[in-house]
């Protein structure tokens, strides 16, 4: 068992390889939090100290004893409204209108395997071995119980938290907080990094100090979107890729999340992680409970590379799901920035065609094959094939790329519906609207309201006729606007705090419900690129559309900060045309492929316009990918460099075994009399000795990984860099 219960000190103490988490009842029943770092196998409550801070208050019970105040120790899950004046992990308002929980322990229990979380996504046991830990606290003067539940795995280094809420009395309370994550850091000198960015520049890293007072991270757009990823690492000061300790966090959830960190008056660090509070409302009745998002915890002492890998094998293994999962993704070809809305069969044949010939697997076809869409100003909510377009209907077209020896997958959007549409004259009030509003339009649409049965049962109808009509073995589930104007046409008026977790509960059960009933279709998710990259979707996604960015400059920065928790497996990224269409860029065409080959892979452009040179490129390049893609996959994903502020990206794989690594990237900027780099290599076996395919060169291990290699000499901006190293058999 990796959780171990001290009765004589009340003491819970959860063990993974590297780590351990520990937590007490004190004699006030107050459940403290004592530790997270690494393996100490010792009670580390001997760190916690007990000032008196004036103007902080002690509990009831306490006394006179001004030196033990919810203010100033560490707490497991921390109550509004009862003296701890730090961000509150959870808070509700009662029946008389107070808003104060006092939780304490009640009753604990200790269990094999991993539980899960009703309606939600959540990590799964997935052949590895974990164990459950749940705490149950009580508030007695309203009898509202929390139950912690702390999931842990031993290899890699992962607990998973989230609670459940009960209300056993006889009167409702409502729910203003309920976070999933509280963690308590105590000693050490902390920094945060988080991932910001925009549309088309997803995921940027920021690494900054922490100031005293609240920082936070975070997403009212009920998506998780583009703009704050619900990741965060604190970090020491010290703490580099390689060395020093990290604590990474990310939450299991696609809706408006926040990750508040605040650094109080004792130099203590608080993180709270959860729904974002200023969307949420809940009403709880009697007899009813509230379970909220999971949230995913590693700690590593060695750095981000080992944090990373942890994360990286936890949600692409035990995440992630279906039959692509761990199998190998299809090479796809997608007609977005080769047509957009301007295409006809014969166009789309014309591109399959190419396709076929160099090698791709899949054509998909992206937006404006339905319903009256030729800009994007109408059509949504109608997925009925344009026949103007398409004169043989989808399954005549899905039979002709298949003729051609393709798959064939098709981009919805199922969650939005134009105002000019079939669907929106037939159901306006299906939309998400507040009546007597003017809705704000994104994009020039609306967002249905997935919180409403009727409307999953019309996509469920739609999309699974869809799939039938043409073969698809793939879908694209696109989302691309952020929701406003909250009003839900099924909750009653005091209920409509509660739609922005309604609709993200009601976009999981269809994701459920159509990935069982089509466990062969591969599903991408995208949100007008990356803006719902997180690990809820990845649940039901086994890749995610990672930016509509397709820079290969670019898309190395964003992939650099997605791969800080997310697997190189989950993220679609595919090479496109140059100039390119969002920044006019010229990289060539080598440079896209091995920048693209860091993900799931595909084309976005039409192959007919190369040059018989570049087609041969593409067709090489796809063996080379299918050649590396195991490894690329399933290897271990390693960043050599931080394109934010170095002069080359660079990033290596490095297979299970050690036998074979391979090092991919780009020199952004050639110069005269350029001075040489060296690149570090990680994850080799020391004493192994390596050779670099194409040259006599045989390095070990401990050499590369110590002294590195050198970059070969480039020639013009965004040169592509490859360097294959196996285990040499001499
Ligand atoms: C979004 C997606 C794109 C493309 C368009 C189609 O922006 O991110 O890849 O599918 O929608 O409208």
């Amino acid at each position: 068992m990796a959780i171990k219960f001290v009765p004589e000190k009340n003491l819970f103490i959860l063990t993974t390889q590297n780590t351990e988490y520990q937590i007490r009842a004190d004699k006030y029943g107050v459940l403290k939090h004592v530790w997270y770092g690494m393996r100490t196998d010792c009670d580390m409550e001997y760190l916690l100290d007990y000032p008196q801070v004036g103007c902080t208050g002690s509990i009831y019970e306490a006394g006179n004893d001004r030196t033990y105040s919810l203010d100033t120790l560490p707490q497991e899950y921390s109550c509004a409204g009862v003296g701890d004046f730090r961000i509150s992990a959870v808070a509700a308002t009662h029946q008389n209108g107070s808003s104060a929980l006092d939780l304490r322990y009640k009753t604990h229990s200790i269990t094999k395997g991993k539980y899960s979380v009703p309606g939600l996504p959540s990590v799964y046991e997935g052949g590895r071995s974990a164990d459950t830990l749940e705490i149950t606290l009580k508030d007695t003067a309203t009898d509202t119980e929390v139950t912690l539940k702390y999931g842990v795995f031993e290899e890699p280094d992962i607990i998973t938290r989230c609670a459940v809420i009960r209300n056993p009395g006889s009167a409702p309370i409502t729910l203003t907080k309920a976070a999933s994550v509280c963690l308590d850091i105590r000693g050490g000198n902390w920094e945060w990094m988080h991932f910001h960015g925009r549309p088309t520049m997803e995921r940027q890293v920021e690494r900054v100090p922490l100031f005293h007072g609240i920082q936070e991270s975070s997403s009212v757009r009920g998506t998780s979107s583009h703009h704050q990823n619900p990741s965060v690492i604190l970090c020491e000061t010290d703490c580099t890729e390689t060395c020093g300790s990290c604590i990474g966090a990310a939450m299991v959830y696609s809706g408006a999340c926040q990750t508040a960190v605040e650094l109080d008056k004792l130099n203590q660090v608080r993180l709270i992680m959860g729904i974002h509070p200023e969307l949420f409302r809940w009403e709880l009745k009697p007899g009813e409970e509230f379970n909220t998002p999971e949230a995913i915890l590693s700690y590593s002492s060695s750095g981000f590379d080992t944090l990373s890998r942890n994360f990286h094998k936890i949600i692409r293994e035990n995440v992630c799901r279906g039959k692509y999962k761990l199998s190998e993704r299809p090479v796809l070809i997608n007609n977005w920035e080769a047509t957009y809305f301007d295409f006809d069969e014969e166009k789309i044949i014309k591109i399959a065609e190419q396709a076929a010939a160099l090698g791709v697997d899949m054509l998909v076809l992206d937006d404006g094959w339905f319903g009256k869409r030729d800009d994007d100003c109408s059509g949504l909510g109608d997925w009925f094939v344009n026949k103007s377009k398409l004169p043989c209907g989808l399954d005549g077209l899905g039979k002709k790329i298949r003729a051609l020896g393709l798959k064939f997958g098709i981009w919805i959007e199922p969650e939005m519906v134009s105002e000019d549409s079939d669907l929106y004259r037939a159901h306006p009030d299906w939309a998400i609207i507040i009546p007597g509003r003017k809705p704000m339009r994104g994009r020039y649409q609306l967002v249905l309201d997935m919180s409403n049965p009727d409307v999953r049962d019309y996509l469920y109808d739609s999309i699974s006729r869809i799939i039938r009509d043409c073969g698809a073995v793939y879908i694209k589930w696109d989302m691309n606007r952020s929701i406003c104007d909250r009003y839900s046409h099924c909750l009653p008026p005091a209920n409509q705090g509660e739609l922005s977790h309604r609709y993200v509960l009601g976009l999981y059960e269809l994701l459920e419900k159509l990935t069982t009933d089509f466990p062969d279709v591969l599903f991408e998710g995208c949100s007008a690129g990356g803006g719902r990259f997180d690990a809820g979707m990845l649940y039901y996604c086994p890749q995610i559309w990672c930016s509509d960015n397709t820079d290969a400059y670019d898309r190395a920065k964003i992939q650099y900060g997605t791969s800080f928790f997310y697997p190189v497996s989950s993220v679609g990224s595919h090479v496109s045309a140059v100039p390119n269409h969002q920044t006019g860029r010229k990289t060539p065409i080598e440079t896209r492929a091995v920048t693209a080959m860091a993900g799931s892979f595909g084309y976005e452009l039409d192959l007919n316009t190369l040059s018989e040179t570049e087609k041969e490129a593409v067709k090489e390049q796809i063996i080379r990918y299918k050649k590396y893609r195991h490894l690329i996959h399933n290897g271990s994903y390693h960043r050599l460099s931080d394109p934010l502020a170095d002069n080359y990206a660079v990033w290596e794989f490095v297979s299970d075994d050690k036998s074979e690594a391979l090092v991919h990237g780009m020199v952004v900027r050639t110069e005269p009399n350029m001075i040489s780099c060296t690149v570090r290599l990680r994850g080799l076996a020391p004493d192994l000795e390596y050779r670099l395919d194409g040259t006599e060169g045989v390095y070990t291990g401990n050499a590369l990984m110590n002294g590195g290699i050198l970059l070969p000499e480039t020639v013009g901006d965004y040169a592509p860099v490859e360097l294959h190293f196996v285990k040499s058999e001499e």
